[in-house]
């Protein structure tokens, strides 16, 4: 394999998530399974008890960035003629995913707690940063996050930094990774146009995300991501200190708002969010990747838009 062929599928593994090597050789899982699956059937055939797999389970996506509708489905759960579900064979037992760990800091009873420091050093360098133009810089030479490492770039924000909404996402995409933007993908274009039927253009409202580097291959950020980049977000709400937050998608408002009512429950509903120095009036909307995949509850995002720009027109009275 030439150099640049090599490079070209590094980049490719990374772009597909791949951010750990688990073994010098290739393992041909598919062959794996086929083959365990023969001597199951051949087992069956004379005689012997074969357990029965368990019935496929595998989640919705819950991310919500663009690339998220480009993840497989659920596996068939059989058809109208009847055909019943396929099962899902699991793979022989292998050595689980394990994000690379994270800075250790030692808890106060003597225990060690991964993440701790990290975001302990979050909460520090978000505090201290005077300005926005301070939070980025304090983003762009931290290293307690491991999605630095495998991110192409820091997805800081984009638009008016002295708008009066502000709009909070999950975290970014490839074509935000990309280009270092919020919301540029399909998402972010139908976002666009969201905020356009009720007269507002991007350049007039500010974007950012609540996990600001995109995850490889575009997973949910777990929860230890999100807990340490929760400080930087925390402060740059609290330094545009808009007069109305809107959330967009359950993550967003889980994260922030720390509920843990679904968003279909949630949404529509006007929250309050505390910077600490005041509250914040708060919306959480659902998510543009969302209403990419289900087209019909735009309806119910138009409402949430309206409830927005009535928000925005009383505040300008008061
Ligand atoms: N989805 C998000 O939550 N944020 C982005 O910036 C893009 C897609």
């Amino acid at each position: 394999m030439q150099h640049a062929e090599a490079i070209a599928l590094l980049d490719w593994y990374v772009a597909a998530g791949v951010d750990v090597a688990l073994g010098e050789d290739p393992a041909d899982r598919f062959a794996e399974t086929a083959r365990e699956a023969q001597e199951r059937q051949a087992r069956a055939r004379s005689g012997a008890e074969t357990p029965p797999g368990p019935a496929a389970e595998v989640p919705e996506p819950s991310r919500t960035g663009d690339d998220a509708e480009e993840r497989p489905a659920r596996l068939p759960a059989g058809d109208a003629r009847g055909t019943p579900p396929r099962r899902f064979e699991p793979p022989p037992e292998r050595p689980r995913f394990e994000p690379p760990p994270q800075p250790v800091a030692r808890a106060t009873m003597g225990a060690a707690v991964p993440g701790d420091a990290a975001v302990g050093a979050a909460r520090d360098a978000a505090r201290n940063a005077a300005t926005l133009g301070d939070l980025r810089a304090a983003l762009e030479s931290f290293d307690g996050c491991n999605l630095r490492t495998t991110a192409k770039r820091l997805v800081f924000a984009d638009g008016d930094p002295g708008a009066r909404v502000m709009l909070v996402g999950e975290a970014p995409g490839r074509e935000e990774d990309d280009l270092g933007l919020p919301f540029v993908g399909r998402s972010g274009r139908l976002l666009d146009r969201m905020l356009a039927t009720i007269g507002l253009e991007r350049g007039a409202v500010y974007i950012a995300n609540v996990v600001p580097w995109r995850p490889p291959g575009n997973r949910t950020p777990t929860p230890q991501e999100t807990e340490i980049c929760k400080p930087f977000i925390a402060r740059q709400i609290e330094l545009v200190d808009p007069d109305v937050l809107v959330f967009l998608g359950g993550a967003a408002a889980a994260a922030l708002a720390g509920t843990t009512e679904g968003i279909t429950r949630l949404r529509g509903r006007w929250i309050e969010y505390d910077t600490g120095r005041r509250n914040i009036r708060a919306l959480a909307t659902l998510h543009p990747a969302y209403l990419l995949r289900q087209p019909i509850q735009k309806r119910l995002a138009f409402r949430d838009l309206l409830a927005l720009k009535r928000a925005l027109g009383e505040n300008e009275r008061t």
